[in-house]
């Protein structure tokens, strides 16, 4: 079983806020869609795709983001273009993410985003990983507000509908780095963007350290007008609810938290409604999930491929399994298509109850980041 950062959790400043058991019902919104509850899936290079969204969507999420889609592979009309824009009937709304340097470019990829069936264009300047940062793109716009500027303005003017974007707390935590996430952060709300998504880390942290969820709720009480979503250290239900109540943001991403647990959709849908956390899904009920995840990345990637992948989420549903390292280990350990089934037949053939997740990182998810996002943008 992958290591748990659990000696670093008692250090997050953040872990016991508090927060009263049920959010205020407040109504959130992404331009003219309405979402059912203040929670989405969130952007994730490797995962978001359309067969994460639609397993999480069937399991309550009302809103979804793609990972970030580079501008010049929508462009160029490749292979991986395909994959990164389909879409199911289920999986609306939506935002298709993309990620650019030139202003140009990012205007014409969110034309493609939306001719391909996306309800909103979400704009990276957020990304960490090196590779993007060196080539001027995510996270390096926070040290460029001209440029950042330029970028906003240009794709506002190439989108009529919603459109968003996500942030980092700033490039560093420098008085400098704080006044270019100002500088951005105000062009948005000036451009009327129907959303703002933050992540409480700096760029230069990655994913070290805590998101500093004091920022958020004060970036809210600074701002209470534009619609705010907050993003960083949400790997249960309850720390939805917590983050929610305590930052005050109109709506919550739910990131590493949702990878191999869409049920945390319907779990903080409870919450919301002032139930009680539902027990965790059952063997059979997380079976039904993989498979469900398994045919539909068939759709997007064809069977060879599409097994290939499913070795990654079967590790990441593992941890939800009474015999979580076990099975971990045998979902690290499929080559092939047979060994996945093989895995999926032994251990997942006998009903019993599913576990709780708690509220810690996963470290391996930690290690990975850098080589999956690099890999894609
Ligand atoms: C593997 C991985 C890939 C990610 N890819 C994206 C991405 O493509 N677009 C994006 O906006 N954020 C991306 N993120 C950032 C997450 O959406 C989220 O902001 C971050 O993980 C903090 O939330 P968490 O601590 O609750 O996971 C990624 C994060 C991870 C772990």
């Amino acid at each position: 079983m992958a290591n748990y950062l659990i000696s670093e959790v008692k250090d997050n400043p953040w872990a016991r806020v508090h927060a009263p058991p049920r959010p205020e019902a407040r109504p959130c919104r992404v331009g003219p869609f309405p979402l059912k509850m203040p929670a989405m899936q969130a952007g994730l290079a490797g995962y978001s795709d359309m067969a994460m969204r639609t397993v999480a969507r069937r399991r309550g999420c009302p809103y979804a983001i793609t990972e970030a889609l580079l501008d010049r592979v929508l462009l160029s009309g490749g292979r991986g273009r395909e994959k990164g824009l389909v879409l199911s009937d289920e999986d609306h709304p939506a935002a298709g993410q993309i990620i650019g340097s030139e202003a140009d470019e990012m205007a014409a990829a969110a034309k493609i985003v939306l001719e391909a069936g996306f309800d909103a264009v979400d704009l990276n300047f957020a990304c960490p990983v090196k590779k993007v940062m060196g080539r001027c793109r995510g996270g390096y716009l926070l040290s460029d507000p001209d440029q950042a500027r330029q970028i906003m303005r240009q794709v506002r003017d190439a989108v009529p509908g919603p459109l968003t974007i996500k942030l980092r707390r700033a490039l560093d935590d420098s008085a400098q780095a704080a006044d270019w996430f100002s500088a951005v952060f105000n062009e948005a709300v000036a451009l009327n963007f129907s959303a703002i998504a933050v992540h409480g880390r700096t760029v230069e942290q990655k994913y070290t350290g805590w998101a500093n969820w004091d920022f958020l709720r004060k970036l809210k009480q600074d701002n209470p007008a534009p619609v705010l979503f907050g993003s960083g250290d949400v790997f249960t239900a309850d720390d939805a609810r917590r983050m929610l109540c305590y930052t005050g943001v109109d709506g919550v991403w739910i990131a590493r938290g949702a990878i191999g647990n869409p049920w945390i959709f319907s779990e903080f849908a409870a919450l919301c409604r002032g139930d009680p956390l539902p027990e965790p899904p059952t063997v059979y009920a997380q079976r039904d999930a993989l498979l469900e995840h398994f045919s539909l990345a068939v759709q997007i990637y064809g069977e060879e491929s599409a097994s290939r992948q499913m070795r990654k989420i079967g590790i990441k549903y593992s941890k939800l399994h009474p015999c979580g390292p076990e099975v971990w280990r045998a979902f690290i350990n499929a080559k092939n298509q047979r060994d996945w089934n093989a895995a999926l037949e032994r251990y997942y053939a006998q009903d019993g109850p599913g576990v709780r997740v708690g509220s810690v990182p996963d470290a391996q998810d930690v290690c990975n980041i850098d080589a999956t996002a690099a890999a894609r943008v």
